[in-house]
């Protein structure tokens, strides 16, 4: 089993047109920058079904909502730094 901690970004329509397109490449870059390809497993999944609270991520069980490409990077840092 590993122990990565994963980090799913919405795909779907709503949340990608809204600035998970933007998003991904922010957590993207953020992974390589603090080398924490080994701690977290990145990728993308469907539709939520909370498209109106969108953007949407989901960080090991916990749904983040009205995630954006400056607001993702403090979430990412209390996660991830300690
Ligand atoms: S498209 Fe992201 S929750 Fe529906």
């Amino acid at each position: 089993m590993s122990n990565k901690v994963e980090v799913v970004i919405c795909l779907g329509s709503s949340c990608f047109a809204r600035g998970n397109k933007t998003t991904l490449k922010v957590i993207d870059k953020y992974i390589k920058d603090n080398n924490l390809q080994d701690k977290i497993f990145f990728h993308g999944g469907h539709c939520f079904g909370r498209c109106a609270e969108g953007p949407v991520i989901k960080i090991d069980d916990t749904i983040h909502t009205g995630v954006n490409e400056f607001n993702i990077i403090e979430i990412l840092n209390s996660k991830f730094k300690k």
